[in-house]
């Protein structure tokens, strides 16, 4: 801590001590509650209010643009204890300052939060969600978590807005890139890990943060994929695929959670007592703080919700959303609110009551500045291990679309000419990818950057060959050029970083601008081609995927992109990455996700001719039914062999355990890790179930040669669902159990449960 800081603290304590005359410092893991109640006691309603009004920086808008500058403009509010904390900012010794004038010029000397929307990576940038997801690799993914708390906490932050638990159907909604993928399984998973992450084991540790788990609820499932759109679902479906990585984001412990911008069945969701109040309150138990999306209660009205702002503060307070993000609503209408008896007392107070509860949890009563601490700062910020952390997340993020002739990997040593080509070839800003404020635009490694330093023997060239969005071909000519003269082709294309992300929906999700022509322009010199395609969704490949012999799906890596990938092409990391989400073959397939219902009319054929026998089915008239890519789905420098799946039993009994196991072989010649998966399809239900939903997954490194006998236990707990009566628990009859490489390429097997039973929702996380 800056010696500077000592006498304001002892300031503190002694301030703190004299307020919380019941606390001893040996009590003091017991006695949260106890302090929290002192502390209200002593509130006026309008310090109340102003502990619920949570402001932002200087950033004005929803989304991620530039960072803040330190500003003066808030110590007036903070002064009269007019707000609880400020968002998107970040820096020691900023926000200590800011500290310092809440804990020692407001009357109660109520430290600040400090939020960020700290997403993936802080100034050390890792992959987005999207693309660590695709590691399956929890250990990493809550290791890059727990990298970015250290860095955003040492400069300030307590609170992150993550992660985010959306399921994500429809690769039109940009916001995919931000989740893990399609999967309720998977995203419980990561979601959980990622809490971990942040959180440690302590949240008053000061290397971790809080986690804000979001968007409850229901928000991936906007309308035809358009950010912000309504979303109307039954029960069984909230329950069953939205509800759930919620739920596990809070068993690992996630301290707050963020209200959605949807409105749910007619009610939006920052309003929505049945969530809030039945199902995360009551049902779950949840303890924690509320707080809502940007200017949500405001945007009631535009709802037609509510009939102005008192109006909408009311019903948003009531069905239990703590904190006002933006709306300033709270703090100008909850007094009077309060004193008129339209809000009952206690709902102001079980808001503040969580708030400080937070607070006091973070440590920030006993130490305001144990955040700001600049020489961690200094030590935290890009150190080297953390930049490897990140080259390691991003090299597992990386997944092998398509390898025709084992065109990779490339000889490092080979005297070889490469020509990169297109718009993300050297460009760093890019590689951060969406949400990546706090980390700068010159940091990234480039493709480019990564390709010269691993191919020690190449001479390595650069063509631009179009924009990123832009009509004009104006380049094409200088990059068919450099392809002429080369030996091999690495074309760099995709998404920038903002065409994903909050509010960059795609109606059409094909690579932009004119870079599919860029892309045929190249390969009309026949020259073999290595396609890197980053994105933060599925795009629609199908003429990439029939004509290019080699693919990458290379999302946004962040700070050690480049090096990640090169590290790839030259074959010292062989790809182990498999698909979150599942690739459509055309955009009027969307949405498209491997766990679909079967239909009275299933069509599992390929035909896609009009007026071929199968018409009355449901299928498409042009295209398969199926994913281009299946969810799952990633290859490998080598291949794997599976076979002899076999269960230990076909009669499952309600207390038993049936035993799945299958062989895994590597049969080619370099060392890999594969992520073996299974999956159940449970017949005949009281709701009709999915076709198949993943229940287990396990990632191993196989050495050339080597075979495993690779072991799953399924219990009924797995097995269970939301059933007819909104129960939760398993149905007695018929499954199918499936196991293989990815969603699409499985051995199958079948057995029976024998009884019903009801099971604790808990339990439906472990993998
Ligand atoms: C709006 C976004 O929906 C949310 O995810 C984010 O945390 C807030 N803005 C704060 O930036």
């Amino acid at each position: 801590m800056r010696k500077t800081f000592i006498p304001i603290l002892l300031v503190v304590i002694l301030g703190s001590a004299m307020l919380f005359s019941s606390f001893k410092p040996e009590d003091k893991k017991d006695k949260t509650e106890q302090r929290v109640e002192d502390l209200l006691s002593k509130m006026t309603l309008e310090e109340k209010a102003g502990q619920l009004n949570f402001v932002v920086g200087d950033l004005f808008n929803t989304g991620p643009t530039v960072r803040t500058s330190e500003s003066d403009k808030f110590n007036e509010a903070i002064r009269k204890g007019e707000i609880t904390g400020i968002f998107n900012i970040h820096g020691a010794a900023y926000t200590g300052k800011l500290q310092k004038l809440a804990v020692e010029e407001s009357r109660l000397g109520i430290p600040l939060l400090i939020g960020a929307d700290v997403i993936h990576g802080f100034k050390t940038v890792f992959p987005i969600p999207l693309g660590e997801s695709a590691s399956w690799d929890l250990a990493a993914i809550e290791k890059s978590a727990r990298v970015a708390a250290k860095e955003s906490a040492a400069s300030g932050i307590n609170l992150t807005f993550a992660p985010m638990a959306d399921v994500a159907r429809d690769a039109r909604w940009g916001r995919t890139a931000e989740g893990a993928g399609e999967d309720p399984y998977l995203v419980s998973l990561i979601t959980a890990a990622r809490v971990k992450g942040f959180q440690g084991n302590s949240l008053s540790d000061p290397q971790t943060i809080a986690a804000c788990v979001k968007h409850f609820v229901a928000y991936g499932a906007a309308e035809a994929g358009r950010d912000y759109n309504t979303v109307d679902m039954s029960e069984y479906e909230l329950r069953n695929t939205y509800l759930p990585p919620f739920k596990a984001a809070l068993d690992a412990g996630s301290a707050t959670i963020m209200t959605a911008f949807n409105e749910l069945n007619g009610v939006p969701a920052t309003a929505h007592t049945k969530v809030m109040r039945q199902i995360l309150r009551d049902e779950w138990g949840f303890k924690g703080l509320v707080i809502s999306d940007w200017q949500n209660i405001w945007e009631m009205t535009s709802h037609g919700y509510a009939q102005n702002n008192a109006h909408a503060g009311e019903l948003a307070l009531k069905a239990g959303t703590d904190l006002d993000m933006m709306a300033e609503i709270y703090l100008k209408e909850l007094p009077q609110l309060v004193k008129s008896g339209k809000v009952e007392q206690k709902y102001l107070d079980d808001a503040v009551r969580r708030v400080l509860w937070l607070k006091f949890k973070l440590g920030l009563f006993d130490n305001p500045y144990l955040y700001s601490n600049t020489k961690t700062e200094k030590k935290q910020i890009r150190s080297k291990e953390n930049l490897q952390a990140a080259f390691d997340m991003a090299q597992r993020s990386i997944v092998l679309l398509k390898n025709e002739n084992n065109l990779l990997p490339l000889s490092a040593s080979a005297k070889q000419k490469i020509a990169v080509i297109g718009p993300l070839g050297n460009n760093k800003e890019d590689m951060n990818g969406t949400w990546s404020f706090f980390g700068e635009a010159q940091h990234p490694v480039s493709f480019l950057e990564g390709i010269k330093k691993y191919a020690k023997g190449a001479e390595v060239t650069y063509a631009e060959g179009c924009e990123l969005y832009s009509d004009s071909k104006a380049k094409f000519d200088a990059a068919v050029a450099a392809a002429n003269k080369a030996d091999v082709v690495v074309m760099a294309i995709g998404e920038s970083a903002v065409m994903n992300g909050e509010g960059a929906s795609r109606a059409d999700v094909s690579l932009p601008g004119v870079q599919l022509e860029l892309v045929k322009a190249i390969h009309a010199t026949g020259k073999p081609i290595i396609a890197l395609v980053s994105s933060g969704r599925a795009l629609e490949l199908t003429w990439l995927d029939e004509n290019i012999p080699t693919i990458l799906a290379t999302w946004s890596l962040g700070s050690e992109a480049g090096n990640a990938v090169a590290s790839v092409l030259f074959g010292e990391y062989n790809p182990s990455g498999k698909l979150p989400v599942s690739f459509p073959r055309a955009v009027g397939q969307l949405p498209l996700y491997y766990n679909h219902k079967n239909t009275g009319r299933a069509y599992d054929g390929n035909h896609s001719e009009p007026g071929s026998e199968r018409v009355y089915k449901s299928r498409y008239r042009d295209v398969p039914n199926t994913a281009l890519y299946p969810f799952g789905y990633g290859l490998s420098y080598t291949t794997y062999k599976y076979d002899n799946l076999k269960l230990s039993t076909d009669k499952l009994a309600p207390a038993g355990q049936l035993q799945v196991s299958i062989d895994v072989t590597n049969t080619g010649k370099y060392a890999g890790e594969e992520v073996v998966q299974l999956y159940t399809r449970d017949l005949v239900g009281s709701i009709t179930r999915p076709v198949k939903e993943l229940k287990k997954f396990q990632k191993l490194t196989f050495m050339p040669g080597e075979r495993k006998t690779v072991k799953f236990t399924i219990s009924p707990e797995d097995l269970a669902f939301w059933r007819a009566d909104l129960t939760y628990g398993t149905e007695p009859g018929d499954f199918k159990v499936f196991v293989g490489p990815n969603s699409r390429d499985v051995q199958e097997a079948s057995f029976t449960l024998l009884k019903d039973g009801s099971v604790k929702y808990e339990s439906s996380i472990k993998n």
